[in-house]
């Protein structure tokens, strides 16, 4: 039985797999993660993988996977893959990095109101069988303040649905960012802990976020204010947060991510934030929605197919970023990874003007080790270019169009 163009493993969301069907591509499907000599034969005479965070593509499955031409995280990290392996080998790998940034965003706004409301008490207490009924530390987010650190996609997001109910909107990103609607932009991180009455981070990992909210920053804000993290769990500092807020500073929090989470829904869980007032504890599900799932879905099938059907590099992670036209239908299209060294461009263009071809386009883009050419030519009716381009020292990989 013949292989087909894809394989989709660890039930990828549906929508791709008729994203692959429209472009006229067959599709192969695996439940499962993958990994080693079992991925290895799983992608015997495959063009294009698609995977999401459990299955792990080595050096060594790269190397022994001569039909692989492109790799499909449907997720949003790419460490399951050696980027580096894949970049030699001119395997393309791309992701899915802001498919799930509304998701995220109408979490926070929930968490926003929930906080303000002492929600998540009041329901564990009717849990246990405690009526509660009063309004004392229960308030309308209308007219409150919120402070938005990172304004990049998910923040200005925030930031939009924020102002639809009446709040206003304060941001502190360390880049120049368009202020949305009547949000305001602060100019240090203390001025916006100071006036907000919730801060809500989103920033990524960096040495320059580790611990970004430690005790010090906790102090600064409001009396009674809360926090929200769907960031990374390295921007807060829990402890510094447990004992803010069970010294009654601050008023509440809600944690989407943690220092160190889980591996598996099997293993156990602790956080010194565990059994605090008005705290909201999530495991990392702030994307995790079946709309996101269908937006990644579309997302990474649409970067597939046009590299499929083009070439096109658009936003892949680890090879030269070209984006290309449709070739015309009476040209040849050469899509040339090669050694990112001098003289190949000339060797290339030898054994064209050899086979009586003109170029009509090129396109070149490195990086690093890898470059990546594309040729648009007469068309070609034979092989023997094609064969003279493989046989290149300097060539790593070569499709024609
Ligand atoms: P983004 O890259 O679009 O925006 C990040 C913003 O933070 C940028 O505007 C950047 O300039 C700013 N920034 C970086 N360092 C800063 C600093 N030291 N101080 C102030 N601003 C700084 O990222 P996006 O997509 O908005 O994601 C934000 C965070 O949310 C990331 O950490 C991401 O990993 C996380 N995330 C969490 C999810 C979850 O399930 N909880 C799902 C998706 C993303």
């Amino acid at each position: 039985m013949s292989s087909p163009d894809v394989l989709l493993l660890e039930k990828i969301h549906p929508d791709a797999e008729e994203a692959f069907v429209d472009a006229g591509l067959s599709v192969g499907r695996c439940d499962k993660s993958l990994s080693g000599n079992d991925l290895l034969s799983a992608i015997d005479g495959v063009r294009f993988l698609g995977l999401r965070s459990k299955s792990r593509v080595n050096a060594d499955v790269l190397i022994a996977a001569h039909s692989l031409e492109a790799i499909g995280c449907f997720c949003i990290g790419t460490n399951q893959v050696d980027l580096d392996a894949a970049a030699a080998g001119g395997t393309a790998v791309f992701n899915s990095p802001f498919s799930n940034t509304r998701s995220v965003a109408e979490m926070t706004l929930s968490e926003i109101i929930a906080l303000h409301r002492r929600l998540f008490d009041r329901s564990m207490q009717l849990h246990n069988g405690q009526w509660n009924k009063s309004a004392a530390g229960a308030h309308e987010v209308r007219g409150r303040t919120v402070g938005i650190v990172g304004y990049g996609h998910i923040g200005s997001q925030v930031s939009v649905l924020a102002e639809a109910l009446g709040m206003r909107v304060l941001f502190y990103d360390v880049l120049p960012r368009m202020a949305l609607g009547n949000a305001q932009p602060c100019k240090s991180l203390v001025e916006l802990l100071q006036k907000s009455d919730v801060v809500t981070m989103h920033v990524p990992a960096t040495p320059t976020t580790h611990h970004m909210i430690g005790a010090d920053e906790l102090s600064t804000m409001k009396t009674g204010a809360s926090i929200i993290n769907n960031a990374r769990g390295t921007v807060v500092d829990l402890v510094a947060l447990a004992q803010s807020i069970n010294n009654g500073h601050i008023g509440g929090a809600a944690l989407d991510v943690f220092p160190e989470e889980p591996g598996s829904n099997n293993d156990i869980f602790s956080c010194p934030l565990a059994g605090a007032p008005n705290v909201i504890l999530t495991p990392h599900v702030g994307g995790s929605t079946e709309e996101a799932q269908s937006q990644i879905a579309m997302d990474v099938a649409s970067k597939l197919t046009r590299f499929a059907a083009t070439g096109t590099t658009t936003s892949s992670v680890n090879i030269p970023e070209v984006d290309l036209p449709v070739h015309h239908p009476e040209h040849s299209r050469i899509l040339h990874f090669h050694r990112n060294v001098p003289g190949v461009l000339s060797s290339l263009h030898t054994i064209i003007a050899n086979a009586g071809a003109n170029i009509h386009a090129e396109y070149l883009q490195s990086q690093g080790d890898v470059s990546y050419v594309i040729l648009d030519i007469d068309a070609v009716k034979d092989d023997v270019l094609a064969k003279q381009i493989s046989e290149l020292d300097e060539t790593i990989r070569l499709r024609v169009l």
